[in-house]
């Protein structure tokens, strides 16, 4: 009987590369990489792949999954105006998922037993990928070498990785941990581990600093939506990708969407986390500010809420689960009239919603206006306030006569 089959989740870095050959030491598997392209700037992938396979695997793919990505995975994400802690877009958070989904796949075609990923003890990605395999198929049993292994120092990762011929990095170490895709970047550790300190100006990739940003007018931009997501770019129609991909230049290249700051994970630590996350932040501003002018008031209200919740049950690991599925159903209710176009500001670091305009507006200018267009029943407030007030005049004159404390 052959080896028990090991999917692993392989990113072509020094920890899967080593993870490759500690399985088939330590687990006694055969290996199979998988490699998912979900937009990252990084390397070539048939590198990586032909990589997977020279330390050993037995088999080794790359996945190109960003047209899903952005149809089934990101959409959700700019429907529900999704951040945590009303800051992050979840960058990470969001390309879990997909990945677990085809590790599952590539395991169920495979006939593996087990799935493997080369995430730490103290992150969040470790309980993403592991709720999310259980969610899709509970029978498949993980592995995660790099929270099992000693090799807690590079140098030791290292020593072991020349000792068994596996190609090391020859530069000098990139001091953070980065990670990517069409959502954004995220770059945590080395001197980001101080929050005192301001991040060094060289981590940035996909964004300018403001002060020097590359144009000394404004820029304009108007982004067209319908239902909910974007299909034009400056009146030209193009795919949510492609406007993603533009927008991550154009508002980078204005300085617009670097973000510092302190997020609470799940495994209970604070963190200092520095995003770059120009073309995310655009397009939910955007489509927020589309929202304001189309969605009703208590349905715009109820809906602030849920967002909180999806975003946190998506950065909680639990994106196949019930309620972020229920959510879904009410979030993608809410977008059926919110289409129109926006447009947006760009100038040394900042992006301003500067007009909106729907064929749904519920904006009415007769009952907003000051001038003699005026249509507002002015009268009608009199009354309104008289009911709308009178629980408070009734719990004053109570408090008045039993005393602050309800003491007679
Ligand atoms: N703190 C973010 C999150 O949990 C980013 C994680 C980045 N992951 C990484 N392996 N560097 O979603």
């Amino acid at each position: 009987m052959g080896k028990d089959l090991c999917v692993l989740a392989y990113s072509g870095g020094l920890d899967t590369s080593v993870a490759i050959q500690w399985l088939i030491e330590h687990k006694d598997v055969d290996v199979v990489a998988l490699a998912i392209d979900v937009g990252q700037e990084r390397q070539d992938l048939e590198i990586v792949r032909e990589k997977a396979l020279s330390i050993g695997a037995i088999e080794s793919l790359v996945k190109d999954v960003r047209e899903e990505y952005v149809s089934d995975y990101l959409s959700k994400a700019l429907k529900a105006n999704a951040l945590y802690e009303n800051k992050y877009p979840l960058l990470s958070a969001m390309s879990r998922p997909i990945i677990v989904k085809h590790l599952v796949d590539e395991a169920h075609r495979t006939g593996a037993r087990y799935i493997a990923h080369g995430c730490t003890g103290k992150g969040n990605d470790q309980v993403r990928f592991e709720v999310g395999i259980a969610a899709l198929d509970p029978d498949i049993e993980v592995l995660a070498p790099v929270r099992e292994w000693d090799l807690c120092t590079r140098e030791l990762e290292m020593d072991y990785a020349k000792a068994r011929g596996i190609p090391v990095p020859t530069t000098k170490a990139n001091p953070y941990s980065i990670d990517d895709n069409l959502w954004g970047r995220a770059i945590e550790c080395g001197v980001l581990e101080d929050p005192w300190v301001e991040p060094p100006a060289d981590i940035y990739t996909m964004t300018n600093d403001a002060r020097a940003a590359a144009c000394d007018t404004p820029e304009y931009v108007e982004l067209s939506f319908e239902e909910g997501l974007p299909v034009a770019l400056n009146g030209e129609p193009r795919s949510f990708h492609d406007i993603i991909i533009d927008m991550n230049l154009f508002a980078g290249r204005h300085g617009f969407g670097r973000i510092d700051m302190i997020e609470n994970r799940l495994v209970g630590v604070k963190s200092r986390e520095v995003y770059e996350v120009p073309g995310a932040l655009t397009l939910i501003q955007a489509h927020k500010a589309l929202e304001d002018l189309c969605l009703e008031r208590d349905l715009l209200h109820y809906k602030l809420g849920i967002e909180q919740k999806w975003a946190e049950l998506v950065y909680n690991g639990m994106w196949y689960s019930p309620l972020k599925e229920a959510l879904d159903g009410f979030v993608s209710t809410t977008q059926k009239l919110v289409t129109g176009d926006v447009r947006l500001r760009f100038f040394k670091g900042s992006c301003v919603v500067v007009g909106r305009r729907s064929p749904y507006s519920l904006y009415d200018y007769n009952l907003a206006t000051y001038d003699a267009a005026d249509t507002f029943d002015h009268k009608a407030a009199k009354g309104f306030i008289d009911l709308w007030g009178l629980p408070t005049k009734v719990w004053a004159r109570q408090r008045r006569k039993v005393g602050k404390d309800g003491e007679v």
